[in-house]
């Protein structure tokens, strides 16, 4: 069943979506010991814009950057302070360490090949003093790209395609495999519904 294509669901998420990306930025960031006794500077890699997390982000104590390599989206972007810079999140253009706290959110799952995501992994690691990344998980109940219920369904050739060497374009590893990333050494994992 695709949930995504219903009516009522797409009704729920125009009313609620907003409502449930602030609950979820709430929580993760209380996953991050930020101090506050100085400017906090923040990355979000493949900001768009900036729906998911930066819109949340408030107060004078913030220094906001954006990385995309789509700077459309990220015009619409009417943050005080808030800067942008496009790049290829394999290659960030900052200094090591030079942020707080780097933050993808949804954007990981799409880097491929393996070997970029790796590189994309090592350099959040590099620019970042924390790093924390929102991406689907493998046993999600509703694949949230389409909206499809459960997650073995998201195989179906609606999905994939039906012509030989078609793949899903999609990172879906279990919570355990992402942790095996170089970049992801020492990171916590959390489950969010
Ligand atoms: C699903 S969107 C993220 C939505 C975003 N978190 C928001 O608040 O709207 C993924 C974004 O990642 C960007 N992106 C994809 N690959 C990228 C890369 N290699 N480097 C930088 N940005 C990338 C895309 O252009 C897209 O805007």
């Amino acid at each position: 069943m695709i949930l995504g294509k219903l009516p009522l669901y797409r009704v729920w998420k125009a009313r609620y979506g907003t409502h449930f990306k602030r609950r979820r930025f709430e929580r993760i960031m209380k996953l991050v010991p930020l101090s506050s006794d100085h400017p906090v500077r923040i990355l979000e890699v493949g900001c768009s814009s900036g729906k998911d997390f930066i819109q949340f982000l408030d107060g004078p104590n913030v220094e906001i950057w954006g990385v995309d390599l789509d700077d459309d989206a990220a015009r619409s972007i009417q943050h005080s302070g808030f800067h942008f810079v496009h790049a290829d999140a394999e290659q960030l253009p900052f200094d090591d360490k030079f942020f707080d706290l780097v933050v993808s959110i949804g954007l990981l799952e799409h880097i491929e090949p393996m070997e970029k995501l790796c590189r994309v992994i090592a350099e959040f690691d590099r620019v970042g003093v924390h790093q924390l990344s929102v991406i689907p998980s493998v046993s999600t109940i509703i694949e949230p790209h389409c909206g499809r219920l459960f997650f073995p369904r998201r195989l179906e050739k609606t999905m994939i395609g039906d012509q030989p060497g078609q793949i899903l374009h999609l990172n879906f590893l279990s919570d355990h495999s992402w942790t095996k990333f170089e970049g992801f050494r020492n990171c916590q994992v959390t489950r969010l519904f």
